[in-house]
């Protein structure tokens, strides 16, 4: 069984790599942080789909099969056209598991980048099942200050403005992997429950195969630089850290 391919633009897929191998310490991943390209929420869906595209193509060059969007500005814009230029690979995204996870509520929160909130993904899965307001919230700043290390006070006045209008909801998804890197922060603006996809995307490897062997993560730009972020960000260091020419 060939490692399972897991895909983002930087940091918010490292956290799901993270969060997987520390689930399934055996699963074998290949990880591709497409910081050449980040971020991907200010772009086009047109961009999205050919980025992404290239990047499944890059998958399918190291014999993978198997391919999870650990990014919903991906997975909210280019999942369909993806099934269809790929209909021989499996590709998944993150939208339905975390919306999956709602129960009841009356009102939710997106707080997502502006490419998914222009896709209404969130709102429209939220609607079909429940019958919750919806207020989406876009954060066109918050990965590249996530990217770029920011500290805690330059995140609190951006934060400020994007929580603002999401005070009222009861539930709050972060519809961004980058955001639960920040969750801590976000929560002292919002007293609403706060749910992410990491833990649905866990679940969703819980009762199923996998393949077994090592993590391998590769970036578009600087291997340097992410295994400094990645030690900054998660105080740990990754074994096997390596540069992709596009
Ligand atoms: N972490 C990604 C997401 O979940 C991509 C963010 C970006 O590159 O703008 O949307």
């Amino acid at each position: 069984m060939k490692p399972i391919g897991i895909l983002d633009s930087g940091l918010g897929g490292v956290s799901v790599v993270l969060a997987l191998r520390n689930a399934y310490p055996d699963m074998a991943m290949v990880y591709l942080a497409d910081q050449i390209h980040a971020p991907y929420g200010n772009k086009s869906k047109q961009e999205i789909c050919e980025i992404m595209e290239g990047n499944i193509r890059w998958f399918q060059q190291q014999g993978i099969t198997e391919v999870l969007l650990a990014c919903n500005t991906a997975s909210s814009n280019a999942l369909e056209y993806l099934h269809e230029k790929f209909p021989s690979m499996k590709i998944a995204g993150i939208i339905d598991v975390t919306v999956n996870q709602l129960n009841d509520a009356d009102c939710v929160g997106v707080l997502a980048t502006t490419a998914t909130i222009a896709s209404h993904a969130y709102k429209n899965k939220i609607e079909k099942r429940l019958s919750s307001f919806v207020i989406e919230q876009a954060a066109p700043d918050l990965v590249a200050l996530i990217e770029g290390l920011a500290n805690e006070q330059q995140l609190s006045s951006v934060l400020d403005v994007y929580c603002q209008p999401l005070e009222e909801c009861d539930t709050i998804i972060l519809g961004c992997t980058h955001y639960p890197l920040i969750k801590d922060q976000i929560a002292k603006k919002l007293s609403g429950k706060i749910i992410d996809s990491i833990e649905p995307i866990i679940q969703s490897f819980s009762t199923r195969n996998y393949p077994k062997g090592d993590v391998v993560l590769y970036t578009t730009k600087d291997p340097h630089h992410l295994q400094q972020q990645i030690k900054t960000v998660f105080k740990q260091r990754v074994e096997v850290l390596k540069g992709v020419v596009k």
